[in-house]
């Protein structure tokens, strides 16, 4: 892996020289075997730096003639095949049991979204989701937003935000807004300071940030950390970044170990939340864990999804298949 090392250190020298609130960290995480991971933004140039160094997660191979998902129904319109090496981080959930109940009256409105919206699941093919306006839109490596989309509804919590002056990145969804700013009231009432780094984030923006990171630390690294334009979940204004002074402000793994980190995971499913990005879900989601990037899905699912730890990707494909073949 390339040694980028001498870029970081002359990063941070020129942002404390701007007088710009970042500061690099080296985490050591003994669970994901990541022997150091800086993730950065740049709030002054808008430009996000991420730096890895070791490997996270073990590999896992495709495995791309499966019976189930070669038939499985989408209405989506087929934006890209076989992109070999973005499916590379991800397994197939085709043949997998999740213990999803369906008759469960909180997954009662995912399951008729469903009905009218599958998403796809083939490692062969990206889709390009047809309501992304809908709270339960599923975006992932498989399934992008349109270029053109942008919410309609996006507002500014009124939260802490890590950066003053004014920047798209601290908008949400209306309703994303509304359960941001009960969680962070309820985490003050907690004595737990948290601060919002990052929602909305436009296409383009998604695609600088995308190709800066490719240029300096390559494709593989950046797929792991960095979506591909039009597949944040960003662009949908229903994800936040969020911190803490005791994570320097940064986000990073260390972040879901501080008192911070911890009351997040704990209960940000009670304001609509879930921590998408899970430590043991690499292989699933194809990101790294992000304990900071919160995704609003409402509170029934949000509830379901904490109690029974899943991902969105498990959650939907099994909801698809009772569907499918009930
Ligand atoms: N870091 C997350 C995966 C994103 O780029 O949206
Ligand atoms: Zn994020």
């Amino acid at each position: 892996m390339k040694k980028i090392w001498p870029i970081s250190f002359i990063l941070l020298i020129v942002m404390t020289g701007c007088g710009t609130k970042i500061s690099l960290e080296t985490p050591v995480d003994d669970q994901t075997g990541a022997t150091e991971k800086i993730y950065e933004e740049d709030y002054e140039n808008d430009t996000e730096y991420l730096d890895i160094e070791g490997v996270l997660e073990e590999r896992v191979e495709d495995t791309e003639d499966d019976d189930y998902t070669d038939s499985m129904a989408s209405n989506q319109e087929i934006v890209e095949e076989n992109i070999v090496d973005y499916h590379d981080l991800i397994i197939d959930l085709s043949d997998s049991y999740i213990d999803v109940d369906i008759s469960d009256p909180r997954l009662s409105d995912l399951v008729e979204h469903l009905k009218n919206n599958p998403y796809n699941h083939t490692l062969k093919q990206i889709g390009k989701v047809t309501e992304p306006d809908h709270l339960f839109v599923l975006v992932n490596k498989l399934n992008q937003l349109p270029e053109s989309y942008i919410p309609d509804d996006l507002r500014e919590p009124q939260v802490r935000f890590t950066f003053s002056g004014p920047n798209e990145k601290r908008n949400l969804r209306d309703i994303a807004a509304s359960g941001l700013e009960s969680m962070f009231e309820a985490a003050d009432r907690a004595s737990i300071h948290l601060f919002a780094l990052s929602g909305y984030r436009s296409y383009n923006r998604q695609r600088d940030i995308y190709n800066n990171n490719v240029s300096t630390r390559g494709v593989e690294a950046t797929d792991k950390v960095s979506a591909r334009p039009g597949h944040s979940e960003h662009q949908s204004g229903l994800a936040m970044d969020v911190t803490s002074e005791s994570a320097g402000f940064n986000l990073i793994y260390a972040f879901g170990e501080t008192e911070e980190g911890i009351w997040v995971k704990e209960n940000a499913h009670l304001y609509g939340f879930i921590v998408r990005y899970g430590k043991d879900k690499t292989p699933i989601t194809g990101y790294d864990y992000e304990p900071w990037h919160l995704r609003y899905i409402g509170l029934d699912l949000a509830s379901y999804i904490y109690e029974h730890q899943l991902t969105l990707e498990e959650l939907y494909i099994q909801i698809e298949k009772a569907i499918r073949f009930q």
